[in-house]
């Protein structure tokens, strides 16, 4: 199928003026529902769940400085807590893991927009809470909920727009040159339904790739530049991404322009290598298709994400989308500068010289994931950092997981990814080429695809991790990743974790709480 070019814009209701600010408002309305959607032609439509009953979720397009409310019914059978991920939100607006809304309620959700021009995104962040009765919810952490939300279908791209970004000539027109690509990766069952994932305590690689809510879609474009922004959305899946032309592996260059906190002070170029990204990770390319003229484009990704990842891989899960470039030559008035945002907010101070304020180890215990021994279901000890309002710290960020790997995410700030250090001593990865065959319309068995001894892939920080500010981060096999923040605007409880979903979901969750200037 083709790949919808985009979901569908989201339409403010209406707009104000905040009399204390003296900024727009503008006030939307998201209902969580119940749709289906037929993604085997001769088979059973799957029953999704979704804002406004699409997956993705409607597009919020926003101009930076304009604030936004956005209210959001649910109903949908479970509970839900809306996060929008890479907004410095007020705590109260941020999605806290038990700040659920029912079933039948809603919740206003205040965002201040103030940041500059990036894509964030927005997706469900229950914990887990199940139902005993219609009326009585239990939170309890036996059950993955923000996973299952995820899912079934609870996202969508957020993107805030700016006047220093639209001036600089990139490809614009929303779903026309500047498109999302936000990747999944799922499970089918026999029928052609979605398979639960409620019950999973490791990891969900899914064996069906989607994007934007397709399998395996391919667009028609033209041969000029485009700019897409790359969402990895998926429970647990991560990506090495190329380009090839059809029926050819070899890599073909392109440029990342962005990351999780919008643009890089200057583009990076891939050639002939992949670009990694871990779960809730967001990087925006440029490719220029002019050189590809009547040709057809893949973009793939490579087993175990390059080996950097330990994900397991199935017959197609190399194959992403297909892009069939026109031959009639068209014009392109747009640019890549080689300046691109100077005013990248980089923590202020010098980072050399600063010693490490926390460190966070990520491992496994007793078949719960953990942060520092701790789970986020024990309430007494989960906040793992106090952190002064305004200061600059920074974390070492540990996989002590042998055999597993985690994308981190912190709230509220964006980070720097100052190093990475890979130490794998004696560990068995997953570097073959074995494929598992097609799992989905199949019975649910678990198959890991052999592991075999690698060398140590020390790849310390890439070129695009360091040319613009993060919200998350990778720590692959063995990786361990020192990442310094600005800790601002607010005071606050916030959750750091794991953004593998299941992860998440089985405790790998903790809080920082910035205290105030005054308290
Ligand atoms: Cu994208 Cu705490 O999440
Ligand atoms: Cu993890």
């Amino acid at each position: 199928s083709t790949v919808p070019a985009e979901s569908h814009p989201m339409r403010p209701y209406s707009a104000v003026t905040n009399p204390v600010t003296g900024n727009d408002i503008l006030y939307y309305e998201v209902e969580i529902r119940p749709f289906d959607q037929q993604i085997y032609p001769d088979l059973k439509p799957t029953r999704l769940v979704g804002y406004d009953g699409i997956s993705p979720g409607p597009t919020f397009i926003v101009p930076r400085g304009t604030e936004t409310i956005v209210r959001v019914m649910n109903s949908a059978e479970l509970p839900t807590a809306v996060h929008l991920h890479g907004s410095p939100s007020r705590a109260s607006f941020d999605g806290w893991a038990e700040d659920v809304t029912l079933p039948g309620q809603y919740k206003d959700y205040y965002y201040p927009n103030t940041e500059a021009a990036r894509m964030i995104w927005y997706h469900d962040h229950a914990a887990g809470i199940v139902s005993l009765a219609p009326t009585i919810f239990l939170s309890i952490n036996a059950q993955t909920q923000t996973a299952e939300n995820g899912y079934f279908g609870q996202a969508g791209a957020y993107i805030i727009t700016d006047p220093a970004e639209d001036s600089l000539g990139l490809p614009s027109g929303y779903g026309v040159y500047d498109i999302p690509l936000i990747l999944s990766s799922k499970y089918y069952n026999q029928d052609g339904t979605l398979r639960s994932v409620r019950n999973e305590r490791l990891s969900v690689w899914g064996d069906i790739i989607h994007v934007n809510g397709q399998p395996w879609p391919y667009m028609d474009v033209e041969p000029r530049r485009y700019r897409f922004r790359i969402l990895n959305a998926a429970v647990s899946r991560d990506w090495a991404l190329y380009w090839t032309r059809l029926g050819d592996d070899k890599k073909l260059p392109f440029q990342v322009i962005a990351s999780d906190a919008g643009l890089f002070t200057h583009p990076v170029t891939i050639s002939d290598d992949v670009l990694y990204i871990s779960v809730a990770e967001r990087y925006e390319i440029i490719v220029d298709f002019a050189h590809y003229a009547g040709q057809s484009l893949e973009l793939r990704n490579l087993d175990h994400a390059g080996g950097i990842g330990v994900d397991v891989d199935f017959v197609e899960t190399g194959k992403v989308m297909r892009f069939n470039v026109a031959s009639k030559r068209t014009d392109d008035p747009s640019t890549v500068p080689a300046k691109l945002n100077e005013h990248v907010r980089f923590p202020p101070g010098s980072s050399e010289t600063r010693p490490v304020d926390h460190h966070f180890r990520f491992h496994m215990s007793r078949d719960e994931w953990l942060i520092n021994g701790v789970a986020f279901s024990d309430v007494a000890h989960r906040v793992l950092a106090k952190v002064p309002q305004g200061t600059v710290e920074v974390w070492e960020l540990e996989n002590a997981s042998p055999g597993w790997t985690h994308p981190i995410h912190v709230h509220l700030v964006d980070f720097r990814v100052l190093s990475r250090y890979t130490n794998i001593p004696g560990n068995k990865a997953n570097t073959n080429n074995d494929k598992v065959e097609t799992q989905s319309n199949d019975d649910h068995r678990s198959r890991t695809s052999p592991r075999s001894e690698t060398s140590t892939n020390n790849r310390g920080v890439m070129p695009y991790e360091s040319a613009g500010l993060k919200d998350v981060v990778w720590l692959g096999r063995g990786e361990t990743v020192l990442v310094e923040a600005h800790y601002r605007p607010w005071s606050g409880v916030y959750l750091f974790h794991c953004h593998n979903l299941v992860h998440e979901d089985h405790s790998m969750m903790a809080a920082f709480n910035v205290t105030a200037l005054r308290d």
